[in-house]
Protein backbone atom coordinates (compact mmCIF):
# COMPACT_ATOMS: atom_id res chain seq x y z
CA UNK A 1 0.00 0.00 0.00
CA UNK A 2 1.22 3.25 -1.04
CA UNK A 3 2.20 5.11 1.63
CA UNK A 4 0.00 8.35 3.04
CA UNK A 5 1.83 11.61 3.17
CA UNK A 6 1.05 14.00 6.11
CA UNK A 7 -0.06 17.18 4.67
CA UNK A 8 1.99 19.97 5.55
CA UNK A 9 1.34 22.72 8.32
CA UNK A 10 -1.51 25.46 7.90
CA UNK A 11 -0.75 29.24 7.36
CA UNK A 12 -1.24 30.64 10.87
CA UNK A 13 -0.48 33.91 12.52
CA UNK A 14 0.99 31.62 15.33
CA UNK A 15 4.41 31.79 12.89
CA UNK A 16 5.92 35.31 14.32
CA UNK A 17 6.91 37.11 11.27
CA UNK A 18 5.12 35.49 9.10
CA UNK A 19 2.60 36.90 6.64
CA UNK A 20 -0.05 35.44 8.21
CA UNK A 21 1.11 36.96 11.24
CA UNK A 22 1.44 40.61 10.07
CA UNK A 23 -2.07 39.93 8.26
CA UNK A 24 -3.56 39.21 11.48
CA UNK A 25 -1.62 41.70 13.47
CA UNK A 26 -1.81 44.45 11.68
CA UNK A 27 -3.73 44.30 8.17
CA UNK A 28 -7.24 42.83 9.39
CA UNK A 29 -7.61 45.20 12.01
CA UNK A 30 -7.04 48.16 9.70
CA UNK A 31 -10.05 46.65 7.80
CA UNK A 32 -12.24 46.87 10.38
CA UNK A 33 -11.44 50.03 11.54
CA UNK A 34 -11.73 51.05 7.96
CA UNK A 35 -15.34 49.49 7.68
CA UNK A 36 -16.00 51.04 11.25
CA UNK A 37 -15.40 54.49 9.84
CA UNK A 38 -17.42 53.45 6.20
CA UNK A 39 -20.64 53.05 8.38
CA UNK A 40 -19.84 56.19 10.49
CA UNK A 41 -19.54 58.50 6.94
CA UNK A 42 -23.22 57.45 6.22
CA UNK A 43 -24.90 57.80 8.98
CA UNK A 44 -26.98 60.93 7.27
CA UNK A 45 -27.38 58.70 4.70
CA UNK A 46 -29.19 56.03 7.03
CA UNK A 47 -31.02 58.83 8.90
CA UNK A 48 -32.76 60.02 5.67
CA UNK A 49 -33.08 56.80 3.96
CA UNK A 50 -34.38 55.17 7.37
CA UNK A 51 -34.82 57.89 10.41
CA UNK A 52 -33.80 57.37 13.43
CA UNK A 53 -34.55 53.25 12.83
CA UNK A 54 -31.33 53.69 10.66
CA UNK A 55 -29.00 55.10 13.02
CA UNK A 56 -29.46 52.78 15.62
CA UNK A 57 -28.84 50.06 13.50
CA UNK A 58 -25.92 51.84 12.05
CA UNK A 59 -24.90 51.83 16.27
CA UNK A 60 -25.44 48.68 16.74
CA UNK A 61 -23.73 47.72 13.88
CA UNK A 62 -20.44 49.36 14.89
CA UNK A 63 -19.98 48.19 18.71
CA UNK A 64 -20.66 44.53 16.94
CA UNK A 65 -17.64 45.72 14.66
CA UNK A 66 -15.31 47.17 17.40
CA UNK A 67 -16.20 43.92 19.52
CA UNK A 68 -14.99 41.88 17.06
CA UNK A 69 -11.88 44.07 16.61
CA UNK A 70 -11.21 43.69 20.01
CA UNK A 71 -11.55 40.08 19.98
CA UNK A 72 -8.84 40.01 17.76
CA UNK A 73 -6.48 41.90 18.63
CA UNK A 74 -6.48 40.38 22.25
CA UNK A 75 -6.49 36.93 20.59
CA UNK A 76 -9.55 35.96 22.20
CA UNK A 77 -11.26 32.30 21.32
CA UNK A 78 -12.96 32.57 17.90
CA UNK A 79 -17.37 32.61 19.00
CA UNK A 80 -19.67 30.40 17.18
CA UNK A 81 -22.01 32.27 15.00
CA UNK A 82 -25.36 33.37 16.88
CA UNK A 83 -26.98 34.57 13.74
CA UNK A 84 -29.27 33.03 12.07
CA UNK A 85 -28.58 33.46 8.44
CA UNK A 86 -28.63 30.50 6.12
CA UNK A 87 -24.29 29.31 6.25
CA UNK A 88 -24.61 30.00 10.52
CA UNK A 89 -24.50 26.61 11.05
CA UNK A 90 -21.84 25.40 8.48
CA UNK A 91 -19.56 27.59 10.35
CA UNK A 92 -20.37 26.60 13.57
CA UNK A 93 -20.09 22.78 12.42
CA UNK A 94 -16.05 23.80 11.27
CA UNK A 95 -15.39 25.96 14.41
CA UNK A 96 -16.21 22.63 16.32
CA UNK A 97 -13.61 20.99 13.52
CA UNK A 98 -10.81 23.65 14.56
CA UNK A 99 -11.67 23.12 17.97
CA UNK A 100 -11.23 18.89 17.34
CA UNK A 101 -8.14 19.54 15.58
CA UNK A 102 -6.34 21.43 18.56
CA UNK A 103 -6.48 18.18 20.40
CA UNK A 104 -7.46 20.17 23.70
CA UNK A 105 -4.45 22.60 23.47
CA UNK A 106 -6.72 25.72 23.88
CA UNK A 107 -9.56 27.18 21.62
CA UNK A 108 -9.15 28.45 17.98
CA UNK A 109 -8.01 31.96 18.08
CA UNK A 110 -7.02 34.50 15.82
CA UNK A 111 -3.35 34.22 16.64
CA UNK A 112 -3.26 30.89 16.81
CA UNK A 113 -6.15 29.17 14.51
CA UNK A 114 -5.29 28.92 10.28
CA UNK A 115 -5.19 31.74 8.77
CA UNK A 116 -7.26 31.05 6.22
CA UNK A 117 -10.29 30.08 8.69
CA UNK A 118 -9.76 33.57 11.12
CA UNK A 119 -9.44 35.93 7.76
CA UNK A 120 -12.34 34.33 6.20
CA UNK A 121 -14.74 34.32 10.01
CA UNK A 122 -13.80 38.44 10.15
CA UNK A 123 -15.47 38.76 6.84
CA UNK A 124 -18.59 37.21 8.20
CA UNK A 125 -18.55 38.71 11.19
CA UNK A 126 -18.31 41.56 8.80
CA UNK A 127 -21.52 40.90 7.38
CA UNK A 128 -23.42 39.77 10.07
CA UNK A 129 -22.54 42.94 11.30
CA UNK A 130 -24.62 45.03 8.81
CA UNK A 131 -26.98 41.99 7.84
CA UNK A 132 -28.29 41.85 11.19
CA UNK A 133 -29.24 45.45 11.63
CA UNK A 134 -32.29 45.85 9.27
CA UNK A 135 -33.05 48.31 7.90
CA UNK A 136 -29.18 48.71 6.73
CA UNK A 137 -29.21 45.19 6.26
CA UNK A 138 -28.33 45.52 2.30
CA UNK A 139 -25.51 47.43 2.98
CA UNK A 140 -22.13 46.79 0.91
CA UNK A 141 -19.58 48.37 3.10
CA UNK A 142 -17.21 47.84 0.65
CA UNK A 143 -19.27 48.99 -2.16
CA UNK A 144 -17.47 52.55 -2.13
CA UNK A 145 -13.84 51.12 -2.67
CA UNK A 146 -14.84 48.78 -5.58
CA UNK A 147 -16.63 51.56 -7.34
CA UNK A 148 -13.44 53.95 -7.16
CA UNK A 149 -11.24 51.23 -8.34
CA UNK A 150 -13.57 50.75 -11.52
CA UNK A 151 -13.35 54.63 -11.97
CA UNK A 152 -10.00 54.83 -11.36
CA UNK A 153 -8.83 52.19 -13.56
CA UNK A 154 -10.84 54.25 -16.38
CA UNK A 155 -8.17 54.67 -18.89
CA UNK A 156 -7.05 51.21 -18.60
CA UNK A 157 -10.85 50.13 -19.03
CA UNK A 158 -11.22 52.45 -22.33
CA UNK A 159 -7.50 51.35 -23.63
CA UNK A 160 -9.12 47.51 -23.13
CA UNK A 161 -12.24 47.83 -24.51
CA UNK A 162 -11.15 49.85 -27.50
CA UNK A 163 -8.43 46.68 -28.05
CA UNK A 164 -11.40 44.42 -28.08
CA UNK A 165 -13.58 45.95 -30.34
CA UNK A 166 -11.32 46.37 -32.90
CA UNK A 167 -10.21 42.72 -32.38
CA UNK A 168 -13.49 41.78 -33.06
CA UNK A 169 -13.94 43.47 -36.14
CA UNK A 170 -11.60 41.00 -37.68
CA UNK A 171 -11.46 37.51 -35.22
CA UNK A 172 -13.28 35.69 -37.69
CA UNK A 173 -10.34 36.05 -40.79
CA UNK A 174 -7.99 35.30 -37.37
CA UNK A 175 -5.74 31.34 -38.33
CA UNK A 176 -5.15 29.33 -35.47
CA UNK A 177 -1.70 31.10 -34.17
CA UNK A 178 -3.33 34.46 -34.06
CA UNK A 179 -6.02 33.34 -32.21
CA UNK A 180 -3.28 31.57 -29.79
CA UNK A 181 -1.45 34.83 -29.59
CA UNK A 182 -4.75 37.20 -28.83
CA UNK A 183 -5.54 34.33 -26.03
CA UNK A 184 -2.54 34.58 -24.20
CA UNK A 185 -2.29 38.50 -24.15
CA UNK A 186 -6.03 38.65 -22.58
CA UNK A 187 -4.82 35.46 -20.17
CA UNK A 188 -1.94 38.00 -18.93
CA UNK A 189 -4.44 41.36 -18.95
CA UNK A 190 -6.43 39.06 -16.39
CA UNK A 191 -3.62 37.40 -14.53
CA UNK A 192 -2.15 40.73 -13.82
CA UNK A 193 -5.31 42.34 -13.67
CA UNK A 194 -5.29 40.23 -10.22
CA UNK A 195 -3.02 42.96 -8.56
CA UNK A 196 -6.16 44.97 -7.94
CA UNK A 197 -7.23 43.72 -4.84
CA UNK A 198 -8.52 45.68 -2.53
CA UNK A 199 -8.34 43.25 0.71
CA UNK A 200 -4.16 43.32 0.05
CA UNK A 201 -3.61 46.92 0.27
CA UNK A 202 -6.28 47.09 3.54
CA UNK A 203 -8.73 49.17 1.57
CA UNK A 204 -6.25 51.58 -0.03
CA UNK A 205 -6.59 52.09 -3.72
CA UNK A 206 -4.87 49.91 -6.00
CA UNK A 207 -6.35 50.41 -9.36
CA UNK A 208 -4.90 50.00 -13.10
CA UNK A 209 -3.70 52.89 -14.17
CA UNK A 210 -1.79 52.45 -17.18
CA UNK A 211 -2.72 50.71 -20.74
CA UNK A 212 -2.87 47.24 -19.34
CA UNK A 213 -1.98 45.50 -23.00
CA UNK A 214 1.52 48.10 -23.02
CA UNK A 215 3.97 45.91 -20.64
CA UNK A 216 2.90 42.17 -21.36
CA UNK A 217 5.93 41.11 -22.90
CA UNK A 218 8.46 42.57 -19.95
CA UNK A 219 6.10 40.96 -17.63
CA UNK A 220 6.19 37.54 -18.96
CA UNK A 221 9.10 36.53 -16.77
CA UNK A 222 7.21 37.09 -14.02
CA UNK A 223 4.82 34.66 -14.79
CA UNK A 224 6.86 31.49 -12.63
CA UNK A 225 4.67 28.52 -13.77
CA UNK A 226 3.15 29.13 -17.35
CA UNK A 227 0.87 26.91 -18.37
CA UNK A 228 -0.52 28.86 -21.12
CA UNK A 229 0.45 26.46 -24.07
CA UNK A 230 -1.76 23.91 -22.24
CA UNK A 231 -5.09 25.77 -21.48
CA UNK A 232 -4.50 26.82 -25.34
CA UNK A 233 -4.40 22.93 -26.36
CA UNK A 234 -7.50 21.87 -24.41
CA UNK A 235 -9.32 24.83 -26.04
CA UNK A 236 -8.78 24.21 -29.74
CA UNK A 237 -9.23 20.24 -29.00
CA UNK A 238 -12.63 20.97 -27.62
CA UNK A 239 -13.39 23.14 -29.83
CA UNK A 240 -12.16 21.00 -32.61
CA UNK A 241 -14.20 17.61 -31.35
CA UNK A 242 -17.14 20.10 -30.73
CA UNK A 243 -20.19 18.96 -32.85
CA UNK A 244 -23.57 20.86 -32.34
CA UNK A 245 -24.77 18.63 -29.65
CA UNK A 246 -22.13 19.57 -27.11
CA UNK A 247 -21.82 22.89 -25.97
CA UNK A 248 -18.10 23.94 -24.63
CA UNK A 249 -18.66 24.91 -21.62
CA UNK A 250 -15.98 27.43 -19.23
CA UNK A 251 -16.67 28.78 -15.76
CA UNK A 252 -14.75 31.65 -14.41
CA UNK A 253 -14.63 31.52 -10.71
CA UNK A 254 -14.20 34.84 -10.09
CA UNK A 255 -11.79 37.28 -7.83
CA UNK A 256 -12.22 40.94 -7.46
CA UNK A 257 -14.56 44.21 -8.70
CA UNK A 258 -13.30 46.66 -10.59
CA UNK A 259 -10.91 46.62 -13.03
CA UNK A 260 -9.65 42.88 -12.62
CA UNK A 261 -13.43 42.31 -13.04
CA UNK A 262 -13.46 43.72 -16.62
CA UNK A 263 -10.27 41.80 -17.91
CA UNK A 264 -12.22 38.89 -16.89
CA UNK A 265 -15.07 39.78 -18.97
CA UNK A 266 -13.24 41.11 -21.93
CA UNK A 267 -11.12 37.14 -21.61
CA UNK A 268 -14.78 35.89 -21.35
CA UNK A 269 -16.02 38.04 -24.52
CA UNK A 270 -12.99 36.49 -26.86
CA UNK A 271 -13.50 33.05 -25.73
CA UNK A 272 -17.15 33.34 -27.05
CA UNK A 273 -16.11 35.41 -30.13
CA UNK A 274 -13.06 33.31 -31.30
CA UNK A 275 -16.04 29.96 -30.74
CA UNK A 276 -13.29 28.24 -28.14
CA UNK A 277 -16.58 28.76 -25.82
CA UNK A 278 -20.18 28.28 -26.51
CA UNK A 279 -20.87 29.13 -22.83
CA UNK A 280 -19.24 30.79 -19.84
CA UNK A 281 -20.37 30.03 -16.18
CA UNK A 282 -19.52 33.22 -13.66
CA UNK A 283 -19.33 32.61 -10.27
CA UNK A 284 -19.50 35.13 -7.49
CA UNK A 285 -19.53 36.02 -3.70
CA UNK A 286 -22.88 35.86 -2.16
CA UNK A 287 -22.01 38.49 0.55
CA UNK A 288 -19.50 41.09 0.58
CA UNK A 289 -15.92 38.93 0.90
CA UNK A 290 -12.58 40.57 0.88
CA UNK A 291 -13.33 43.94 0.61
CA UNK A 292 -12.92 43.46 -3.52
CA UNK A 293 -14.48 40.30 -4.62
CA UNK A 294 -17.38 40.50 -6.80
CA UNK A 295 -21.12 40.15 -5.74
CA UNK A 296 -24.03 39.81 -8.16
CA UNK A 297 -24.59 44.00 -7.36
CA UNK A 298 -21.13 44.13 -8.59
CA UNK A 299 -21.26 42.10 -11.34
CA UNK A 300 -24.36 43.95 -12.68
CA UNK A 301 -23.48 47.64 -11.08
CA UNK A 302 -20.27 46.84 -13.90
CA UNK A 303 -22.03 45.93 -16.58
CA UNK A 304 -24.54 48.68 -16.60
CA UNK A 305 -21.24 51.36 -16.13
CA UNK A 306 -19.70 50.32 -18.95
CA UNK A 307 -22.92 50.13 -21.24
CA UNK A 308 -24.04 53.99 -19.77
CA UNK A 309 -20.18 55.06 -20.36
CA UNK A 310 -19.77 58.73 -22.18
CA UNK A 311 -17.39 56.17 -24.62
CA UNK A 312 -18.40 54.32 -28.13
CA UNK A 313 -16.22 51.05 -27.34
CA UNK A 314 -16.61 50.70 -23.22
CA UNK A 315 -20.34 51.06 -24.19
CA UNK A 316 -20.44 48.40 -26.99
CA UNK A 317 -18.84 46.65 -24.13
CA UNK A 318 -21.74 47.05 -21.51
CA UNK A 319 -24.30 46.09 -24.04
CA UNK A 320 -22.98 42.94 -25.60
CA UNK A 321 -22.62 41.31 -22.47
CA UNK A 322 -25.86 42.50 -21.01
CA UNK A 323 -26.94 40.69 -24.58
CA UNK A 324 -25.18 37.55 -23.38
CA UNK A 325 -26.74 37.35 -19.99
CA UNK A 326 -29.88 38.13 -21.41
CA UNK A 327 -29.27 35.01 -24.11
CA UNK A 328 -28.11 32.90 -21.45
CA UNK A 329 -24.70 32.07 -22.50
CA UNK A 330 -23.41 34.03 -19.85
CA UNK A 331 -24.41 32.50 -16.20
CA UNK A 332 -23.66 34.42 -13.41
CA UNK A 333 -24.33 32.15 -10.29
CA UNK A 334 -23.68 32.15 -6.66
CA UNK A 335 -23.55 29.43 -3.80
CA UNK A 336 -22.85 30.19 -0.12
CA UNK A 337 -19.86 27.34 -0.39
CA UNK A 338 -17.20 30.44 -2.00
CA UNK A 339 -18.33 32.61 1.12
CA UNK A 340 -17.27 29.30 3.78
CA UNK A 341 -13.96 28.66 5.29
CA UNK A 342 -13.61 25.38 3.86
CA UNK A 343 -10.50 24.50 1.22
CA UNK A 344 -11.70 23.34 -2.22
CA UNK A 345 -10.71 19.34 -1.08
CA UNK A 346 -13.70 19.60 0.78
CA UNK A 347 -16.35 20.91 -1.44
CA UNK A 348 -17.43 17.38 -2.65
CA UNK A 349 -18.77 16.33 0.60
CA UNK A 350 -20.15 19.80 1.94
CA UNK A 351 -20.90 21.37 -1.57
CA UNK A 352 -21.98 18.25 -3.58
CA UNK A 353 -24.24 20.39 -5.79
CA UNK A 354 -21.81 22.91 -6.80
CA UNK A 355 -19.25 20.03 -7.35
CA UNK A 356 -21.82 18.16 -9.35
CA UNK A 357 -22.28 21.62 -11.52
CA UNK A 358 -18.40 22.43 -12.02
CA UNK A 359 -18.43 18.78 -13.19
CA UNK A 360 -20.32 19.96 -16.26
CA UNK A 361 -17.36 22.17 -17.35
CA UNK A 362 -14.84 21.63 -19.59
CA UNK A 363 -12.33 24.24 -18.27
CA UNK A 364 -12.71 26.16 -14.52
CA UNK A 365 -10.11 29.47 -14.82
CA UNK A 366 -9.70 30.31 -11.03
CA UNK A 367 -9.19 33.82 -10.63
CA UNK A 368 -6.49 35.13 -7.61
CA UNK A 369 -4.87 35.08 -4.84
CA UNK A 370 -7.43 33.43 -2.36
CA UNK A 371 -8.90 30.69 -4.86
CA UNK A 372 -4.92 29.63 -4.76
CA UNK A 373 -4.94 29.39 -1.12
CA UNK A 374 -8.04 27.47 -1.23
CA UNK A 375 -7.22 25.37 -4.04
CA UNK A 376 -3.83 24.40 -2.22
CA UNK A 377 -5.53 24.28 1.03
CA UNK A 378 -3.11 27.42 2.39
CA UNK A 379 -0.42 24.90 3.99
CA UNK A 380 3.28 25.59 3.85
CA UNK A 381 3.90 23.32 0.76
CA UNK A 382 7.73 22.85 -0.35
CA UNK A 383 7.64 24.98 -3.46
CA UNK A 384 8.02 21.62 -5.75
CA UNK A 385 5.05 19.70 -4.91
CA UNK A 386 3.70 19.02 -7.82
CA UNK A 387 -0.11 21.32 -8.10
CA UNK A 388 -2.22 18.28 -8.37
CA UNK A 389 -0.63 16.83 -5.08
CA UNK A 390 -1.87 19.54 -3.81
CA UNK A 391 -5.53 19.70 -4.53
CA UNK A 392 -5.76 16.92 -2.87
CA UNK A 393 -8.08 15.43 -5.15
CA UNK A 394 -10.45 18.21 -6.00
CA UNK A 395 -10.53 17.88 -9.57
CA UNK A 396 -14.27 18.34 -11.00
CA UNK A 397 -13.01 19.29 -14.26
CA UNK A 398 -9.78 20.71 -15.73
CA UNK A 399 -8.81 23.52 -13.93
CA UNK A 400 -6.64 26.56 -14.25
CA UNK A 401 -5.52 29.03 -11.70
CA UNK A 402 -4.98 32.89 -12.53
CA UNK A 403 -2.88 34.45 -9.75
CA UNK A 404 -0.54 37.01 -8.75
CA UNK A 405 1.03 36.20 -5.46
CA UNK A 406 -0.04 38.00 -2.58
CA UNK A 407 0.35 34.98 -0.02
CA UNK A 408 3.47 32.97 0.94
CA UNK A 409 2.71 29.63 -0.12
CA UNK A 410 3.34 28.50 -4.15
CA UNK A 411 3.86 24.68 -5.59
CA UNK A 412 4.44 23.43 -9.12
CA UNK A 413 8.43 25.41 -9.07
CA UNK A 414 10.85 23.86 -10.67
CA UNK A 415 14.00 22.23 -8.25
CA UNK A 416 15.65 25.68 -6.93
CA UNK A 417 13.27 27.78 -8.78
CA UNK A 418 11.63 29.36 -5.69
CA UNK A 419 15.18 29.84 -3.66
CA UNK A 420 16.51 31.68 -6.68
CA UNK A 421 13.71 34.07 -6.99
CA UNK A 422 13.84 34.16 -2.81
CA UNK A 423 17.56 35.19 -2.73
CA UNK A 424 17.30 38.03 -4.96
CA UNK A 425 13.69 39.04 -4.29
CA UNK A 426 12.86 38.60 -0.30
CA UNK A 427 9.33 39.84 -0.99
CA UNK A 428 8.50 38.02 -3.91
CA UNK A 429 5.55 35.59 -2.42
CA UNK A 430 3.82 38.76 -1.39
CA UNK A 431 4.33 41.67 -3.36
CA UNK A 432 2.15 40.74 -6.37
CA UNK A 433 5.01 41.08 -8.50
CA UNK A 434 4.59 37.56 -9.83
CA UNK A 435 2.08 35.07 -11.01
CA UNK A 436 1.02 31.74 -12.43
CA UNK A 437 -1.30 30.39 -15.18
CA UNK A 438 -1.27 27.00 -13.53
CA UNK A 439 -3.30 24.51 -15.00
CA UNK A 440 -4.27 20.68 -13.89
CA UNK A 441 -6.36 18.46 -16.45
CA UNK A 442 -5.85 14.96 -14.50
CA UNK A 443 -8.86 13.83 -12.91
O1 LIG B 1 -4.13 39.05 3.09
C1 LIG B 1 -3.78 39.39 1.77
C2 LIG B 1 -4.90 38.96 1.07
O2 LIG B 1 -6.02 39.53 1.66
C3 LIG B 1 -4.85 37.50 1.15
O3 LIG B 1 -5.39 37.13 2.31
C4 LIG B 1 -5.65 37.06 0.05
O4 LIG B 1 -5.15 35.86 -0.34
C5 LIG B 1 -5.47 38.17 -0.90
O5 LIG B 1 -5.01 39.27 -0.26
C6 LIG B 1 -6.71 38.44 -1.61
O6 LIG B 1 -6.29 38.42 -2.86
P1 LIG B 1 -7.20 38.07 -4.10
O7 LIG B 1 -8.16 39.19 -4.22
O8 LIG B 1 -6.24 37.97 -5.21
O9 LIG B 1 -7.86 36.76 -3.79
MG1 LIG C 1 -10.17 39.22 -3.82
Amino acid sequence: MAAVTALPVSLSARFKGSFAYFTVKDRLPQILTKVIDTLHRHKNEFFEEHGEKGVEAEKRAISFLSKLRNELQTDKPVTPLEDELPDAALWNQYLDYQRNLSNGNGEPSWFQSPWLFVECYMYRRIHAAVAQNPPIGSFDVFKEGKAQNFFESQEAIIALCTYFQELLKNIKDLDEKQLKGELFKLLQVSLWGNKCDLSFSAGEGSSQKSSPLQSLEDMVPYIIVNDMEKLWTLLINAKKRNTDKCNVRVDIILDNAGFELVSDLVLTDFLLSSKLADEVHFHGKSIPWYVSDTTKNDFNWTIKQLQAANHMWMSRCGINWEGNLKKGIWVYQDHMFWTLPHIYSSMAEVAPDLYADLQKSNLLLFKGDLNYRKLTGDRKWDYTVPFHQALNKFHPAPLCSLRTLKSDTQVGLKPGQGEQIQASEPEWMISGKYGVVQFDATP
